[in-house]
């Protein structure tokens, strides 16, 4: 028993003495990608204050670079700062980016940087280093992950996934910019920086000419009752991803606000598009072994990749009819809890109590999602109407500093709009590689008495 919580402690320590974590953020102030700014990030727990933070577009560990930019005075134990250094043009490592077609990209398990660092210095004297990364494979990275069931591990998602617009895409409507678009990464990319679990809402659009198309074309992303994109590139992006990087993913199908009412027919036709799409990565499950007939969200990484599966799909199967209501390719949707219509009090409250996993908390022992978002509903009660960027630069980073601490141990699928002003990748994998030693070890000693 001794023995083992030495261990433990030993195994915290090099983060324990991290003396002020800090790490970078993309902002949500300005219009596209291209021209946002980076954010310095400190803390929680930042007492011992570095002197200066500065950006950099190279490693300062390894090379003597000049920061791009400093800031001083930290004075508060966390805090986000907007910097004047832009992001430009995001470049993946060769191989990871959505057009580097045919080409095998080196894997990353411990994640990669791109070349905007942060470092906080005393004087001269380096102290810590981070930078902003991708993590194609981080679930390889620990082998004891692929062994825990999906709902014991932090999963971070995207809200309204395919809710973006590339930059090619010339839309000219303030009101699909300001307020359908959730993401500013295509899915693509928010697989590359580590997102792994993805939320689409589908609408069916009678429009679409079906003499010249074929039928899965009339499936949409929608958001905020608007059509987005089509379905179909979407999913080839997913089994690309999912191909290459050998990373589970789950796609949770959760609204379907357009089109589907008294049309069960365009469930099955749905159905059949995700077969000729993504059926061949898809986890299947077999009801004559013991393995296939375990819930979803009980089953292990490794048991969905043994024959080169990599997806999981949550779908309303009771929408279905029969016997597409019965395919071994769906799971039905895991719980859901939103905080759309909630001010942030409310939020933390009702954090609170999914979060502690009490014998009230309506989250048992299952998989669940909770959606940390704000709807524009919610925002028009404070009689102002927030954009959607508006409303998650403002819930984003509560929610990921809220999930930090204990919290983060318990969580299962955490979704957001606009994830990349914080740092929810790197809390999720942190707490999985927390939770995956824990497991490894937990005929020694229960992680809670180092936690509390
Ligand atoms: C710390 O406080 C001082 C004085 O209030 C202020 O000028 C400075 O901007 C603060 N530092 C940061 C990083 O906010
Ligand atoms: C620092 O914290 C104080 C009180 O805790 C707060 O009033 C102040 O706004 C904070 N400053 C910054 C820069 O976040
Ligand atoms: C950095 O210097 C300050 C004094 O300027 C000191 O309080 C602090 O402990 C130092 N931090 C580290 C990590 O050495
Ligand atoms: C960008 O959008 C255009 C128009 O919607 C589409 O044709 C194109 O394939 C998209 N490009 C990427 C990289 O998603
Ligand atoms: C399901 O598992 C059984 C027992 O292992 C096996 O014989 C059968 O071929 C499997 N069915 C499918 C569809 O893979
Ligand atoms: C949040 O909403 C609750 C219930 O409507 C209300 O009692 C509370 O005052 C609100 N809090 C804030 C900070 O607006």
């Amino acid at each position: 028993m001794y023995l083992s919580f030495l261990l433990i402690i030993c195994y915290n320590l090099p983060l324990l003495l991290r003396a002020c974590p800090i790490y970078l953020t993309i902002s949500l102030e300005s219009k596209t990608l291209q021209d946002a700014n980076l954010e310095i990030n400190w803390g929680p727990e930042c007492h011992d204050h570095p002197e200066w933070i500065g950006i950099f577009n190279e490693d300062p560990s390894t090379a003597y670079v000049h920061p791009e930019a400093r800031i001083t005075d930290i004075n508060n134990s966390s805090g986000k700062v907007l910097t004047n250094v832009n992001v430009g043009k995001l470049r993946f490592p060769f191989g990871w980016n959505i057009n580097d077609i045919n080409t095998v990209p080196i894997e990353y398990p411990k994640g990669k940087c791109l070349p905007y660092y942060v470092a906080s210095f005393n004087g001269s004297e380096l102290l810590t280093v981070e930078c902003l990364k991708i993590q194609p494979n981080w679930m390889s990275k620990l082998e004891h992950i692929a062994q825990m069931p999906l709902k014991d591990i932090f999963i971070p998602g995207t809200h309204a996934s395919g809710a973006y617009i590339n930059n090619s895409a010339k839309t000219k409507s303030v009101l699909v910019k300001d307020y359908v678009v959730a993401q500013q990464f295509d899915v693509w990319s928010q697989l590359v920086f580590g997102i792994r679990y993805l939320d689409f809402s589908i609408g069916f659009d009678k429009i679409v000419d079906v003499y010249d198309t074929s039928i899965g074309d009339n499936f949409y992303i929608v958001n905020e009752n608007k059509f987005v994109q089509p379905l179909r590139n979407v999913l080839k992006d997913v089994r690309r991803f999912v191909k290459l990087s050998h990373e589970v993913v789950i796609l949770d199908f959760s609204c379907f606000p357009i089109g589907f009412y008294k049309h069960p027919e365009r469930h099955s036709n749905l159905l059949h598009l995700l077969h000729e799409e993504i059926g061949d990565v898809v986890y299947i499950r077999n009801t004559s072994t013991t393995e296939g007939s375990k819930q979803c969200f009980e089953l292990t990484i490794d048991e969905i990749r043994k024959n080169n599966k990599y997806i999981i799909i949550l779908y309303p199967v009771q929408e279905l009819p029969y016997p597409e209501s019965e395919s071994k390719m769906l799971c039905p949707n895991w719980k859901r809890f939103s905080t759309a219509f909630m001010n942030t009090s409310q939020v933390l409250d009702y954090m609170r109590l999914l979060f502690s996993k009490k014998d009230t908390s309506p989250v048992q022992n299952e998989g669940w999602v909770f959606q940390a978002t704000r709807s524009m509903e919610q925002s028009l009660n404070n009689n102002k109407l927030e954009k959607a960027k508006e409303r998650a630069a403002i819930l984003n980073p509560k929610v990921s500093s809220w999930l930090k601490g204990p919290w983060s141990l318990t969580a299962n699928v955490v979704a957001l709009d606009y994830f990349s002003n914080t740092n929810i990748i790197d809390v999720a994998i942190y707490a999985n590689m927390h939770k995956a030693f824990n497991m490894a070890n937990k005929n020694f000693i229960n992680f809670e008495i180092v936690s509390n």
